[in-house]
């Protein structure tokens, strides 16, 4: 794993969209993993505004989110469709038959995740995934304990969770309960991951996540096994990490 220390959030989001540009640069047809979250809203800005002042087109990438709420429509303020249309996809020139998210609303969940890992495969694969990282350790959804072998599925989120997205629901009863996310095998399958991490609140994550071992009750830990990962995390974000060369 690559480490890449900045002093702060804008930097973080500079930096990575530095990354995300120059990948689109350099090939024919990307296809981007895209996540949500509080974590990559500066990257996504960086990217609109580079849009707008270079002209980077999105006219050939592909992208597939990580997860969606189960029960929340596209039109609910608080799905994941509706956050990538307003901090990325209303704002740049890709196409919307282009981008896929799971279908919260499906009336066969266990269908739409097959559906969903089927069509990873045949986009051909995610080129770059850009992670966040829960502070239990979840990558998408992929809740402690999740195994490695994981595809797309179904999961009951944990409270953790639900008590940590609260901030955009007026209250935690309205956070739902299930998702869909990829698996821990299909982010695996990325050519290439990058991971972005900021603030204290991801301090002790970011300790484990380096310095413990790989185990199923620390998802992000399997990234360690990945060939390709970068991580962008703030200096407060790695306020507890020993071992780091800076
Ligand atoms: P955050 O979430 O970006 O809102 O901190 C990260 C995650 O839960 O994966």
């Amino acid at each position: 794993m690559r480490i890449i220390e900045v002093s702060d959030y804008k930097q973080m989001s500079v930096k990575a969209a530095q990354h995300v540009i120059g990948k689109i640069m350099k090939s024919d047809c990307l296809t981007l993993g895209l996540a949500t979250g509080g974590t990559p809203t500066g990257l996504y800005g960086e990217l609109i505004e580079d849009h707008h002042v270079n002209g980077t087109s999105y006219k050939c990438v592909n992208s597939i989110n990580l997860d969606e709420y189960i029960g929340l429509s596209k039109e609910d303020p608080n799905s994941y469709f509706q956050y990538m249309c307003s901090n990325l996809f209303s704002h740049i020139d890709i196409a919307l038959e282009n981008t896929h998210i799971p279908s919260g609303m499906a009336t066969d969940l266990q269908k739409e995740c097959d559906r969903y890992e089927k069509l990873i495969e045949e986009t051909g694969g995610i080129d770059l995934q850009i992670l966040g990282i829960g502070e239990n350790g979840h990558i998408g959804f992929n809740e402690p304990g999740t195994s490695f072998q994981s595809g797309t599925h179904l999961v009951e989120l944990t409270e953790s969770t639900r008590e940590a997205n609260a901030r955009y629901f007026s209250s935690i009863d309205e956070v739902p309960r299930q998702a869909i996310t990829m698996g821990i095998s299909t982010i695996m399958k990325s050519r290439e991951i990058l991971l972005l991490v900021s603030g204290k609140s991801k301090q002790d994550a970011m300790k484990k996540l380096l310095e413990n071992e790989v185990t199923e009750s620390f998802p992000a830990s399997i990234l360690r096994n990945h060939p390709n990962v970068t991580i962008i995390a703030d200096k407060d974000a790695l306020t507890m990490v020993q071992h780091l060369h800076r």
